[in-house]
C-alpha cells in the first residue's frame, strides 16, 4: 500500500491544503485517491465537507462514520477495529473523515506504544489500528494510493499515523521555525522507524499483519512565502538557502557533500507559491484553488493564477507519484 502522510511538526506550514489539494489532483490524473484526516484538529475534514454534512457525521452522540468511529470497539475495550465509512469527496477522491474525538486516544496509544517492544497482543492491535482502517478502506475503494494528513506534534497519534505511512513527505517553509521543526522531526523519524522494526520481531502474534513502518522520505516541498507580514523577500532567501543542508542532516541522517552542489536540491520535491487571495474563494466555493472557475470569484488576473496553480499542482502529483514508485491502477 502506497501512503503518504505529510509531516512538519512545525503548525500551519500548509500540510492540510497540500493534501487536500494534491486529493484532488491525483484524482483529476485518474488515480484513486484515500485521504485520511488523522489530525484530531480534522481541518482536513472541515475543509472538505460542508457544515451541513459533518453535522450529520458529527452528531451529539456516536460517530460511526468517521475514522474515531471505526476504532472506537477497539479502544473502548470491547472489539476490535471496524470498516470506515469512505466519504466521495470527488471522483476517485474518497475521504476517511476526522474527528475531534481522535484527541482521546492519545493517552491509550502513548501506553500500549513501548509494550510493543514485550510484544504485547493488544499493543500491536492498538498501535497498528489506524493503519489497519486505512488498509480496508484502501482494499474496499480499489485506491492507488493514500494520503495522510496529520496534526503539527509529534505525539502518540502522530508516531501511529506515521508507522501507516509507507513515504513522508515534509512541507517547509522558508523560516526559523519550520527549519526548526526539520531539525526535531528527522530523529523522531528515525526513532520510530527502528523502534518499529524492533517491535515487529518480537510481535508475538505471527498470523496478524502488521505496517512495515517505513516512513520513507521522499523530499520537501517548499512552500513559499516571500510576503509574508510584509517582511522582505531577502529574509526569506537567508532561511531558503539553508533548507538543504538541515534537511538533509536532520531527515536523511547524511552530510551534504562539500563543496555544495549547485543544481537545485534534489530532495526539493517542489515549490508551491503562496496563492494568497485563491486561498479564501477556494474555501468558500468548496473546491481546490486549481479548480476556481469566473463563477466562483475567481475573474480577471485571478483566472491566470488559477491556471498556474494547476500547473504547480499537476507537477507536484506528478514528481510525488514517480518518488513514491506509484503505477495507475494499481491498487493500494
Ligand atoms: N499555497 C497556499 N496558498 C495560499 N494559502 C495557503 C497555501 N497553503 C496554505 N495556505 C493557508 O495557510 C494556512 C495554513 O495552512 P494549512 O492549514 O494547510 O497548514 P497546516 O500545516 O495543515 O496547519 P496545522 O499545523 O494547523 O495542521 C491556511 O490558512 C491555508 O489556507
Ligand atoms: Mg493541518
Amino acid at each position: 500500500m502506497i501512503s503518504i502522510a505529510f509531516f512538519n511538526n512545525k503548525g500551519g506550514v500548509g500540510k492540510t491544503s497540500l493534501v487536500y489539494h494534491l486529493a484532488w489532483m491525483f484524482g483529476e490524473l485518474g488515480y484513486k485517491v484515500l485521504a485520511a484526516d488523522l489530525d484530531p484538529q480534522a481541518n482536513l475534514s472541515i475543509m472538505t465537507l460542508g457544515e451541513e454534512r459533518l453535522e450529520a457525521l458529527w452528531p451529539d452522540d456516536d460517530h460511526p462514520e468517521t475514522v474515531f468511529g471505526a476504532i472506537q470497539p477497539l479502544f473502548g475495550g470491547v472489539g476490535d477495529v471496524g470498516e470506515a465509512h469512505v466519504e466521495e469527496i470527488a471522483d476517485r477522491v474518497g475521504l476517511l473523515v476526522g474527528d475531534l474525538a481522535l484527541a482521546r486516544i492519545e493517552d491509550d496509544l502513548s501506553t500500549e506504544w513501548p509494550r510493543c517492544l514485550e510484544g504485547r497482543e493488544r499493543a500491536f492491535r492498538v498501535t497498528t489500528a489506524f493503519w489497519r482502517v486505512i488498509k480496508e478502506a484502501a482494499e474496499r475503494c480499489s485506491a492507488d494510493l493514500v494520503l495522510i494528513d496529520v496534526g503539527p506534534n509529534l505525539g502518540a497519534i502522530n508516531r501511529a499515523a506515521l508507522i501507516s505511512a509507507s513515504h513522508v513527505v515534509v512541507p517547509v517553509a522558508p523560516d526559523l521555525f519550520s527549519l526548526q521543526g526539520l531539525k526535531n522531526l528527522g530523529p523522531v523519524l528515525r526513532n520510530w522507524r527502528s523502534t518499529w522494526k524492533d517491535s515487529c520481531q518480537r510481535s508475538s502474534l505471527p498470523n496478524f499483519p502488521l505496517p512495515q513502518g517505513s516512513m520513507n522520505p521522499i523530499g520537501y516541498v517548499l512552500m513559499q512565502h516571500a510576503e509574508r507580514l510584509g517582511r522582505p523577500t531577502k529574509a526569506y532567501a537567508r532561511w531558503q538557502e539553508r533548507i538543504p543542508e538541515v534537511y538533509r542532516e536532520a531527515v536523511m541522517g547524511e552530510r551534504l557533500p562539500d563543496p555544495r552542489p549547485s543544481e537545485r536540491d534534489p530532495m526539493q520535491i517542489a515549490r508551491i507559491k503562496h496563492y494568497r487571495s485563491l486561498m479564501p474563494l477556494a474555501m468558500d466555493a468548496r473546491k481546490p484553488m486549481f479548480a476556481l472557475k469566473p463563477a466562483d470569484g475567481a475573474i480577471g488576473a485571478h483566472q491566470t493564477n488559477v491556471r498556474q496553480c494547476y500547473e504547480d499542482f499537476r507537477k507536484l502529483a506528478q514528481e510525488i507519484a514517480i518518488r513514491a514508485g506509484l503505477k495507475k491502477g494499481e491498487a493500494a
